[in-house]
Parts: structure tokens; C-alpha cells; sequence
């Protein structure tokens, strides 16, 4: 890239920048927790565990399948894809639950020895306590379907117990918000499809319901954190956010989800990589992330090449 081009994006950058204003962080977490304070679920008697599970409906909206699209699906029966479905969304919420025990890390160590009469310090609080509540949730939401505890590869997990013990600001906010932005994308589409298991429903109702505050306190907090980053600073931020979105959507489904539903592991993950429609569905999913990301200035440079890898540019 030319030197006038990246001063031109920089400058780009800054200039849309300023579409998100920096707002009042007290007063944020003082409606924020006025929210919650309103309107917040217990899943352990929120949801029906008892309820039976019906054969006929799937795990998630089907076209949210990584298989959708694909001759092998078309080959599939309406069983193997109901089983391959549920173990899909088990898997999306082993790595939600993934994420979310990074997320619960990083929150502690960004309020550790903060003020802790600050709204924002208890509002802080509140998010960790709605993401003990949601993994405990998506781990009975899998088990309920006779699933697995599935968990990113070895390697993902040992990456994600460091990015937990260190990522800090912009990184830690933006990676959160990608997570929860994806996955209130695809669940907005579950809890309103009939197709859908009541249980899957249901529990993407609470979440969306939820992660919609934690959102909105991880944009604001991101819009604070970048403010005065230097150009080194932003690049490294845009590697890293760019390495996690990549991370994250390779471990969205685990590949044993394909022996589960009794199919040959190699050729479907081959289907997977080439399915335009999966692609598709992911970059609309990260779609609002990514330009959120790019008008703060978080999207560009050499980073872009890992978002094109994960299909989301
Ligand atoms: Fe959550
Ligand atoms: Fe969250």
C-alpha cells in the first residue's frame, strides 16, 4: 500500500471515528444495570429441562448448518440432519462457553482494584454473573440433547488461556464483541424458528435477551479504548482481533459433530470448506461487528488477509 493510500485510510479511519461518540461510562452502567435489574433470567427455572425433546426438530435454523447448501446435505435424512443439527448448536455452545470463561477472566482483571462504588465496576460484576449463568445453561442446553461437552482443539484452548490471562482494552472488548455479536445473530434466528427445539429456542431467547447489554458495554468501552491508541498500537489491535475472529469461527463446529450424525468426518469437513452458503451466513453474522470495527479504525491493513481465511470479508 502506498504511503498516500494508508494516510488517506488513516484519516478515513479518524473521520468515522467520530460517528461513535465517547459517551459517560457511569451513566452507561447505570442504565445498564437498571436493565438488568428489570428484566434478567435464571435458566435453572427458566427453562423447561424436564420438557421432552422431540425427534422431528432440529438442533438450530437448518440454513445456520454448516452442511446447508452442500450435495452431502441434500444426501443427508431429515434424522441425520435433525442429529446432525443438535450436535452443532451443542458444539456453538461449548464454544460459547469457551468464550465466555475467557470473557469472565478479563473482566475481573480489567475491574481488580477499581472503584467499587462505580456503576461501571458493578455493571462489570453483573456481565460476569450473566456469563456464569449462560454457560451453565448452554452446557444443559448440550446434555439435554445427549451430547458431548465440546471443546475447542487442544492448541485453541492453550491460545485462549493466554489471550484470558492478557488481553486487555481495545483487544479484549473487541474479541467479546465479536463473539456475542455472531452468536446473537444466529440465535435471533433460532428463538423465532418453529423448525427449532424449544429448548434451543428458548435458550437463544434468554441470551439475545442478555448479551444485548453486554454489547452495548462492550462498543462503548472499545469507542473509550481506542481513542488515544498510537498507529502501533492499532495495528497490533487489528492483528490480534483479526487472529481471534478466525480462531473463533474455526471452532464454532467441532468435527466429531459430523461422525455424530453418521457421517464421514474427511468428506465433510471438504463440504464445509467450500460451502459458499456457510460463508455467507458467517459474514453476515460478523457483518455488523466488522463495520462497527472498521469505523473505529480496527479493520485494515495486513489483518484483512486473516478475515478474508475466516470467510468474513
Ligand atoms: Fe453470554
Ligand atoms: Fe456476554
Amino acid at each position: 500500500m502506498s504511503t498516500s493510500t494508508t494516510s488517506a485510510a488513516r484519516s478515513a479511519a479518524s473521520t468515522r471515528s467520530r460517528a461513535w461518540p465517547v459517551t459517560d461510562r457511569g451513566q452507561t452502567a447505570t442504565r445498564l444495570l437498571a436493565s438488568s435489574a428489570k428484566k434478567s433470567y435464571d435458566p435453572a427455572v427458566d427453562v423447561d429441562w424436564a420438557a421432552e425433546v422431540p425427534d422431528d426438530l432440529y438442533g438450530l435454523s437448518p440454513e445456520w448448518s454448516s452442511l446447508y447448501g452442500t450435495s452431502l446435505w441434500d444426501r443427508m435424512t431429515h434424522q441425520q440432519r435433525v442429529t446432525l443439527t443438535k450436535h452443532e448448536v451443542a458444539s456453538i455452545s461449548g464454544a460459547g462457553i469457551w468464550f465466555e470463561m475467557i470473557l469472565m477472566q478479563m473482566l475481573v482483571r480489567d475491574m481488580y482494584g477499581r472503584d467499587a462504588t462505580e456503576p461501571h465496576f458493578q455493571f462489570a460484576l453483573t456481565e460476569i454473573a450473566d456469563e456464569c449463568r449462560h454457560s451453565v445453561m448452554f452446557a444443559r442446553g448440550a446434555a439435554a440433547f445427549g451430547c458431548p461437552s465440546y471443546r475447542p482443539q487442544r492448541l485453541v484452548l492453550e491460545l485462549g488461556r493466554g489471550f484470558a490471562a492478557t488481553a486487555t482494552g481495545a483487544v479484549a472488548y473487541g474479541g467479546t464483541l465479536f463473539v456475542e455479536e455472531l452468536l446473537d445473530v444466529m440465535q435471533r434466528d433460532f428463538m423465532k424458528d418453529e423448525r427449532v427445539q424449544p429448548i434451543s429456542r428458548t435458550i437463544s431467547k434468554i441470551h439475545v435477551l442478555e448479551e444485548a447489554r453486554h454489547i452495548r458495554f462492550a462498543r462503548e468501552e472499545i469507542v473509550r479504548r481506542v481513542q488515544d491508541i498510537t498507529p502501533l498500537q492499532r495495528a497490533r489491535v487489528r492483528a490480534v482481533l483479526a487472529a481471534t475472529a478466525l480462531t473463533v469461527v474455526e471452532s464454532l463446529v467441532h468435527p466429531d459433530v459430523y461422525a455424530a450424525a453418521g457421517l464421514d468426518v474427511r468428506e465433510a469437513r471438504r463440504a464445509v470448506r467450500n460451502n459458499q452458503h456457510y460463508h455467507a451466513q458467517l459474514r453476515h453474522g460478523a457483518s455488523r461487528t466488522l463495520s462497527f470495527l472498521d469505523d473505529v479504525g480496527l479493520v485494515g491493513g495486513p489483518s484483512r488477509v486473516l478475515l478474508q481465511r475466516a470467510h468474513l470479508v
